[in-house]
């Protein structure tokens, strides 16, 4: 059942500690965007591996080198160095009260890899947010990003105050190179193929959510909340 128009939630605790949480869902659902109000509510950090991959194809690391190809096309980097990026992310310090997952594990193996990896595999939650194709292809053409505060804007749900420009920095927004019709579609394919069995591989464990992300940011951050409620009962 997908959960949609959810109750408000009360704020959290200050020393609330959410546990590891996946977000998991295709290509432009909202993954970047709640994980960051999710930020914000819990204090603790988002580990999204597009954006370290990113970070290492900006700073033209051996690994960013590498990755570029693979994204531009809408393909997934090999399973093995994308863990190893997370490995690392998890022996910081300020992972200890939990942490967001955005868009890691996004292949079975990777899964089982973090099963294997975390000393309690069975803390770890997976809330599914679902977008159609066609709103989802519109979130993708309109998305831009400030590259120095990392804020996500849209062109159509969520415009900057002067075009173009970021509202905190005034940095000039930039378009990711993979969020074409074309390189969108191919990510769309990537996804059914290879990131649609994860979600069942946490549903069968018992600890999957799934919630309509075609709501107002502050409502899917609401049913987020209320999803993580319920699994950690
Ligand atoms: P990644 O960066 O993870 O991309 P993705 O999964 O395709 O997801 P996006 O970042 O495009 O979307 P999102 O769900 O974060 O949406 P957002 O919040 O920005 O991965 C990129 C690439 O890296 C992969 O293709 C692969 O090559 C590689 N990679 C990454 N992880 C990997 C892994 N584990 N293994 C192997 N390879 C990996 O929102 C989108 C837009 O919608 C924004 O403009 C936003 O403002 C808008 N929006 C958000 N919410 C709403 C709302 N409720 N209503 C209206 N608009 C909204
Ligand atoms: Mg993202």
């Amino acid at each position: 059942m997908v959960e949609t128009a959810c109750v408000s939630v009360t704020p959290p605790q200050p020393n609330f500690a959410p546990g590891p949480v996946l977000l998991l869902g295709a290509p432009g659902v909202g993954k970047g965007t709640q994980a960051k109000e999710l930020m914000a509510l819990w204090k603790v950090p988002q580990i999204s591996t597009g954006d370290l991959l990113r970070s290492n194809v900006a700073r033209k690391t051996e690994l960013g080198i590498f990755a570029k190809t693979l994204m531009d096309q809408g393909k997934l980097v090999p399973d093995a160095l994308v863990e190893n990026m997370v490995a690392e992310r998890l022996r910081e310090p300020d992972t200890a009260r939990g942490y967001i997952l955005d868009g890691f594990p996004r292949t079975i193996l990777q899964a089982a890899w973090l099963d294997r990896h975390l000393a309690d595999a069975s803390s770890v939650v997976a809330i599914s947010i679902k977008v159609g194709y066609h709103q989802l292809l519109r979130r993708i053409t309109g998305r831009r990003n400030c590259p120095v505060c990392q804020r996500i804007y849209n062109i159509y749900s969520h415009p900057p105050l002067v075009d173009g420009i970021c509202d905190v920095d005034g940095a000039r927004l930039a378009q990711r190179a993979d969020d074409s019709e074309s390189v969108f579609a191919e990510r769309m394919r990537t996804y059914d193929a290879q990131t649609a069995p994860v979600l069942e591989h946490y549903r069968a464990l018992g600890r999957f959510e799934e919630i309509d992300g075609e709501q107002p940011v502050e409502a899917v951050t609401q049913c987020v909340m209320a999803a993580l409620a319920r699994l950690r009962k």
